[in-house]
């Protein structure tokens, strides 16, 4: 049996567990801190504990697995993703790229194997952002760029991040200690499901990601006056959800003319909500896209001053409130060539291709060298429950991780 034949049915049999850690009976739903989140992250600890390595949790959630090299505290490869999904999630996005680095470690471990760099698995919370007015918060603390404001952050119910962190037994104040040195972080290496269709049309297992597209969030509140639905004429309506839907159609117009720039409101709340009240405020989130950071900023410019007609013309006001921004992330050299000489030795057809969705390597990137591997998913849907791969491409991406670590270890050898 070739490895990629042994590391899939164990991992995928692992992907099926973690999805049943979910707050809904119904669907994976496992926002960021919530109990079933916590759930996870006391099962994941304790896979890294039986593959070989010290687990802990850090101050703000992550979970973080180390496997000493042969001189113990030597610098570290770090690999993960995030534990936390969307609303009625696949049970790929994330969790596949924590379980395979656990699956790699377990392999080394089970051989009595030790690296001369350490191995440490990550698997970060908050990368989707969807409980609170946030993301990346696992990963910018671990990297050392965590705004520490985002933990006065409130989700929809007023609970702040600090509180979540208590309840789930961390310490808030203390998310300092999370930061990694420079000089201990070798590189950050995520196994991803691509969660788009490039790689299935080729047909090919698995890709190597050169960049990961720079994305701004936007919070907008439109306020017009509530009203009575049936005694207000028209004309003197000052109607926000009107306002705010021709908002949602001037983002859908500004950005399809430009190539690779992407927009979407995944999310609007219409106050007072009563089928015979005029709309009086409206809160909706923006999502904006582009592998070139000048395109992004270009086209937030231009939405800004578009809004800002519609709501003139319209009586209403307007409030961008802009939470979260990152720039493009261009992946490091070496690490490519490394995945691409893995893929070469698995007898896969090198394919390089960039990521449209974030990942915790864009927050990496600010501490050290970052690159991806991307796997095959079916249809190339994500963010969704008929997320799927196959477990062959599961295994292969295991081997491949695991050679990568084995080359980066090699490497770092004969430059000692
Ligand atoms: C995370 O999945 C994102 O790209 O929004
Ligand atoms: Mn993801
Ligand atoms: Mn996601």
């Amino acid at each position: 049996m070739s490895s990629a034949a042994c590391f899939g049915p164990a991992l995928m049999a692992r992907l099926d567990e973690l999805a049943t850690f979910s707050d809904d009976p119904e669907r994976l739903t496992r926002h960021y801190l919530s109990p079933a989140h916590c759930r996870a992250m006391q099962q994941v600890a304790g896979w890294m504990e039986a593959a070989g390595m010290s687990a802990r949790i850090d101050a703000v959630g992550n979970v973080i697995g180390r496997y000493e090299g042969r001189r113990p505290g030597a610098p570290a490869v770090l690999v993960g993703s995030h534990i936390d999904t969307v609303t009625d999630a696949g049970k790929f996005d994330g969790s596949l790229g924590v379980l395979a680095g656990i699956a790699a470690v377990e392999a080394l471990h089970r051989a009595g194997e030790r690296l001369p760099v350490a191995v440490e698995v990550i698997a970060f919370g908050d990368e989707e952002g969807v409980r609170f007015p946030s993301a990346l918060i696992g990963s910018r603390a671990l990297a050392g760029s965590l705004d520490p404001s985002l933990l006065d952050a409130r989700d929809r119910a007023g609970v702040s991040v600090r509180q979540a962190l208590r309840t789930a037994g961390c310490d808030a104040d203390a998310f300092g200690s999370c930061a990694r040195r420079a000089e201990d972080t070798l590189g950050y290496l995520e196994v991803h499901i691509e969660q788009g269709p490039v790689l299935e049309a080729e047909g090919l297992p698995v890709g190597v990601v050169t960049a990961i597209n720079g994305a701004t969030r936007w919070r907008v509140e439109v306020q017009g006056e509530a009203g009575h639905a049936g005694t207000v004429p028209m004309v003197l309506r000052r109607d926000a959800l009107a306002a705010a839907a021709e908002m949602v159609l001037a983002v859908e117009r500004g950005v399809r003319a430009v190539p690779d720039l992407v927009a979407t409101v995944g999310q609007i709340e219409a106050r007072p909500g009563s089928i015979n009240v005029v709309p009086g405020k409206v809160s909706f989130g923006l999502d904006v896209r582009a592998p070139l950071d000048a395109t992004r900023r270009a086209a937030l410019a231009a939405l800004e001053s578009a809004f800002g007609e519609i709501a003139a013309r319209r009586r209403v006001a307007v409030a961008i409130d802009p939470f979260h921004d990152t720039a493009a992330v261009t992946c490091d050299a070496a690490l490519i060539e490394t995945l691409l000489g893995a893929l070469a030795r698995a007898g896969v057809r090198p394919r390089r291709l960039p990521s449209g969705a974030g990942h915790d390597a864009i927050a990496l990137a600010a501490l050290c060298p970052v690159a991806m591997l991307f796997v095959r998913c079916k249809g190339g849907i994500s963010h969704n429950p008929a997320e799927a791969i196959t477990t062959e491409d599961a295994g292969l991406a295991v081997q491949v991780l695991l050679d990568a670590l084995r080359h980066i270890g090699a490497a770092r050898t004969v430059k000692l």
